[in-house]
């Protein structure tokens, strides 16, 4: 019997979707939990490059039951977009994928409503990813949205729809935006339910039957905690619970069935939208993490800031996610630098803190608390052990494990399946 949860501990874009690859071919399910089209999940299989939104990235691993749990925010277009666009490369999803009938949809005017919002916020918009994924979690809370249940009820649908869009089209009306059409809408909506019903189940009773008889099922996370609603870097943060605590909500199973936690780190930190973000770096150290790594968003295409690892935030994942282990990505990108910083605490007025503090103006005024260590200049890419690792890169990664406080089981140096370090107990501590 093995449920494992995977989750980013920084803002996102850790490499979850290339560890997720990894464990599917291990897993007999791999489940979505929370977010939306929003995630962009690269996985390099050979040749071949896929990006995954919506999609639970074991898709790609035959052999793997997928399901779009009901904590997802649903895009019913891009389901069928990314569907289709798997089967043209090959890959047919029918039988190996299921969409929960809880899940809430993301309709065409939750995306007009992100864009109205964000344009109503002026000097203090979010850098959303425009997916809708606020207006429509916003409408799950209030009781007002749709579920993917709803579609197989088409004339329900129309009449809970044109309640929902008399509160909406008035806040479009004061962005300056054009109404929405309810019966344009419906009209939109017809063939997708179609398209959709056979994937539809009730993946609650799919996932407890799966846990119960001991298969083993990965839950993967999307974004990161920093950008989770309750403990992220409110409100610069996205509508889910992005942590491990998010997962068993988001799918049903209770929360003792996760057995095992895989936290995802990158060995700097980047960040992509509007928000704070203390270790950012704007010097030729942050440009080389941005030119090296590729930071740029998977979904929307825009450049990542990029700066140096930050303890507090994995630190606070860890503690309170029930980390067990570390995955550590991308330290191929740093070498070449001359000094790798590693922000241990911040400073607010002078005054230090350990912890990430609750407002976004503290945020906004915590300086980073560095130690420096040196660099390293040898390509990493053929690393399969640690003691393999130059004697700098082997001293940085002893000291991120040391802050974060869990065992690093796991280190990335390389974008290709095989480029990655194994280490079954955690980075051995020098002696
Ligand atoms: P939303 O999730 O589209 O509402 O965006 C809210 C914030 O989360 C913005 O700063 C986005 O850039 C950020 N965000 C959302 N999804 C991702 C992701 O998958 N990776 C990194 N940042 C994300």
């Amino acid at each position: 019997m093995s449920v494992t949860c995977l989750f980013g501990m920084q803002w996102g874009d850790e490499g979850k979707g290339r560890i997720v690859d990894l464990l599917a071919a291990r897993s007999d399910l791999v489940v979505r939990y929370q977010g939306g089209a929003n995630a962009g999940h690269t996985v390099v299989v050979g040749e071949t490059k896929y990006v995954l939104h919506l999609l639970p990235s074991g898709v790609i691993q035959p052999g793997t039951l997928n399901i779009i749990a009901n904590g997802v925010v649903v895009d019913p277009w891009k389901v069928i977009e990314e569907i289709d666009g798997l089967s043209a490369k090959g890959i047919d999803l029918t039988g190996r994928l299921l969409i929960s009938d809880r899940a809430h949809l993301v309709l065409p005017h939750h995306k007009r409503m992100d864009e109205a919002f964000e344009k109503l916020r002026g000097d203090e918009k979010l850098g959303t990813t425009s997916r809708g994924i606020g207006p429509a979690y916003g409408d799950k809370a209030r009781r007002t949205g749709l579920r993917v249940a709803d579609l197989s009820r088409p004339d329900e649908f129309a009449q809970k729809l044109e309640k929902s869009l008399s509160a909406w089209n008035a806040i479009l009306d004061r962005a300056g935006m054009e109404p929405v059409d309810v019966a344009a809408a419906v009209a939109e909506l017809q063939g997708v339910s179609e398209r959709l019903a056979p994937y539809v189940a009730d993946t609650t009773a799919v996932l407890v039957e799966a846990w119960q008889a001991g298969k083993s099922i990965l839950l993967e996370g999307a974004q990161g905690y920093a950008l989770d609603v309750d403990h992220g870097s409110y409100p610069f943060v996205t509508s889910s619970s992005t942590g491990s605590a998010g997962a068993p909500i988001g799918t049903g199973l209770p929360p003792k069935a996760i057995e095992r936690v895989l936290g995802i780190v990158k060995a700097y930190t980047t960040r992509v939208g509007t928000g704070p973000m203390p270790t950012k770096d704007t010097t030729d150290a942050g440009r080389h993490m941005g030119e090296v790594g590729n930071e740029f968003g998977a979904t929307t295409g825009r450049p990542r800031d990029c700066g140096w690892f930050d303890a507090v935030l994995a630190r606070r994942a860890a503690a309170t996610q029930g980390v067990d282990a570390v995955a550590l990505m991308k330290l191929d990108v740093l070498s070449g630098l001359s000094e790798i910083k590693l922000c241990t605490a911040y400073e607010i007025d002078g005054r230090r803190i350990d912890a990430p503090p609750a407002s976004a103006a503290d945020w906004y005024a915590c300086e980073p608390v560095y130690e420096t260590y040196p660099g390293w200049d040898e390509d990493l890419g053929g690393v399969r052990h640690f003691d393999d690792l130059p004697e700098a890169a082997q001293v940085y990664v002893r000291a991120v494990q040391a802050q974060v406080g869990v065992p690093i089981e796991m280190i990335s140096v390389g974008a290709e399946r095989e480029r990655f370090i194994a280490l079954d107990e955690g980075v051995p501590v020098a002696v």
